[in-house]
This record gives C-alpha cells, structure tokens and sequence, in this order.
C-alpha cells in the first residue's frame, strides 16, 4: 500500500517538510515506509504504523532549552537522565504530546509509541516497539548495525530483529558512558519476553 494512501500521510508530510531538516524528514518518511512494510509481519495497523512513523521525531529540531521548557509546560514528567540530554530522550516525549495537543492525534497506542522511541519501556506495546526497530533499521541508516537489523527482519522475523535492536542500542548508550535505567529495563524485558 502507498504512504499517501493513509489517512493524512498527506498532511503530516508537508507539516514535516515544512519544519525538519532534510536528513530528519528524509529518515521520518523512510521510517514510515519502514513501519508500513512490516505491518503485517508485526502485527500493527497500518495507518497507526505510518502515523507513528511519520510523526517520531516532529520535535527533533528544537533546542534542548525550548525542549525542556516545553515539555515543563505541558507536565511532561522529566527525569535526571532527560534533563542532562533533552536533544536525545525529551523529543519523543514532547513529540507525542504535540501530536496529542496540536494535531490532534489521541490515538494511545500512536502516543506510546511516539514517547517511548528512543528507549523503549517495559511492556512497551507492539506498535512501540515497531517503532523502535523501524527507527534503528530504516534504509537511510548506513551503520552495520543497520543492516544487519533489516537482514535479521527480513530473514528471521520481529521479534528476533526486536532482540537484536534492543541489545545493540543498550550496548551503545553503555559504550558512550550514558547508561540510562530505563534503557536497560527495556533490555531486561525484551530479554525475558522474547529471548531464548
Ligand atoms: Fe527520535
Ligand atoms: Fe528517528
């Protein structure tokens, strides 16, 4: 199914056009397009999967000021980890909530998605952890890494792609001395649940 078969794929994509850098708004089509191919092997809806996809990374412009003052704003609830890297782990907050607030987008399975994407949670649902993996695998990434995630996708399935995401994200954040609780929560829960 085309992108701009979805219910305001249209719209979305111009809003993104208008508002992201090219690299960010190239990578948010091509997450979308990511997520809408592997709808049916996840098991999400389609025209969640895309809107989820489209609308992850709508705050990703803003400066960690206007991040943190925003998401203040809206009683974002923000924690020591956030405060220390508003660019990396409040533009998925905040963009849920803009999407809510702004564009009226209320669907709780799209917020969840949408809050949790760059660390995932415990019990993240189906749609969120989609998210997780098209984000890390989509196309325009060109790490290893990223391939290897599409290949896994492609050959083995999710939730084996879920696995390897969430372990090479975790071993990232570890790498870069920013070990993050909920990131490694994440990881302990992926682990259990569809570890072998
Ligand atoms: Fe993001
Ligand atoms: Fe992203």
């Amino acid at each position: 199914m085309p992108l701009l078969k979805i219910h305001r794929a249209a719209e979305f994509i111009e809003l993104l056009r208008a508002r992201l850098p090219e690299r960010t708004f190239k990578h948010s089509l091509s997450v979308a397009q990511t997520m809408l191919g592997m709808a049916e092997q996840a098991g999400i809806d389609p025209g969640k999967a895309v809107t989820a996809g489209l609308l992850h990374d709508y705050c990703k412009d803003l400066d960690p000021t206007t991040l943190l003052e925003r998401a203040e704003d809206y009683g974002i609830p923000i924690t020591e980890a956030q405060r220390a890297h508003p660019s990396a782990l409040i533009h998925g907050p905040l963009a849920a909530e803009e999407a809510r607030r702004k564009l009226g987008v209320e669907d709780p399975e799209i917020h969840e998605a949408i809050y949790w994407h760059t660390t995932g949670k415990p019990g993240l649902g189906r749609l969120g952890q989609a998210l997780y993996v098209a984000d890390f695998c989509e196309p325009t990434r060109s790490k290893s890494q990223a391939a290897e995630a599409r290949r896994i996708l492609a050959e083995e399935g999710f939730e084996p792609a879920l696995l390897y995401v969430t372990r090479e994200k975790a071993a990232h954040v570890r790498a870069k001395g920013a070990a993050e609780p909920i990131t490694e929560a994440f990881l302990e829960w992926v682990n259990a649940e569809f570890g072998s």
